[in-house]
């Protein structure tokens, strides 16, 4: 008997830790889908992956893309963006932290670019061959063209402009 309400009160507290954590990672969620802000933020991840583009937020990527593209940062699309050990160990770790835990890459290459991934697609669906030829756009990579709170994280719908 004993050994049962053990049992029982060990299985309602897991329960109780389980639904706590759902719900403040839930809150967290639909915070962070209001305004559009990134949750986190590291200090090097926004002073090195910002001089060529935004730094392009975390979540964006599984964590298989960002370890290997945090592993090549010397061919890094065209360009050397190499970092020494101490700072790259740090930002791969950041961003494999708060990478983007729905949509795991399959087996095969990890895809390394945003824009190739499948919601990215289907987000952006609606946008005509037209604007992506827009000089003002130039690449599906430059966010901001569009997303005109890009470099504060924030994607909402609301602070999307397309470029005439
Ligand atoms: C020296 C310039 C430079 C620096 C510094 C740099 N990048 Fe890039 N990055 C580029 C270029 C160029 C591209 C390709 C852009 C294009 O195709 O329009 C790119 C593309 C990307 C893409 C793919 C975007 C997409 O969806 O198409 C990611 C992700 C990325 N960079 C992450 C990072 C991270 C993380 C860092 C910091 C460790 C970083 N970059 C630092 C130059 C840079
Ligand atoms: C040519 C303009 C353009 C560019 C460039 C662009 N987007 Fe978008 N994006 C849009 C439009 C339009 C929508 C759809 C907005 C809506 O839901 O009505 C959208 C939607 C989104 C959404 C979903 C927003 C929501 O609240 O549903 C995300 C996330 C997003 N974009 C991320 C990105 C990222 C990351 C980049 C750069 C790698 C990017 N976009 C580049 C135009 C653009």
């Amino acid at each position: 008997m004993l050994k049962n309400y053990r049992q029982f009160s060990r299985i309602v507290v897991c329960t109780l830790l389980l639904l706590g954590v759902s719900i403040s990672s839930s809150r967290a969620d639909d915070d962070g889908e209001e305004r559009g802000l990134p949750l986190v933020v590291n200090a090097k991840w926004k002073e090195e992956c910002s001089g060529c583009h935004i730094a392009y937020p975390p979540r964006f990527l599984p964590e298989r893309s960002w370890r290997t593209l945090m592993s090549g940062l010397d061919k890094h699309f065209g360009s050397d963006a190499s970092l020494d050990a101490a700072t790259v160990q740090e930002i791969t770790m950041f961003l494999e932290k708060n990478a983007d835990q729905r949509h795991r890459s399959m087996g095969g290459k990890p895809i390394l670019r945003i824009s190739e991934m499948r919601w990215f697609k289907s987000e952006h669906d609606e946008v005509s061959s037209r604007t992506w030829r827009n000089p003002k756009v130039k690449s599906p990579s430059n966010c901001g063209a569009c997303h005109t709170q890009a470099d504060l994280g924030d994607f909402s719908e609301r602070n999307v402009r397309i470029p005439r």
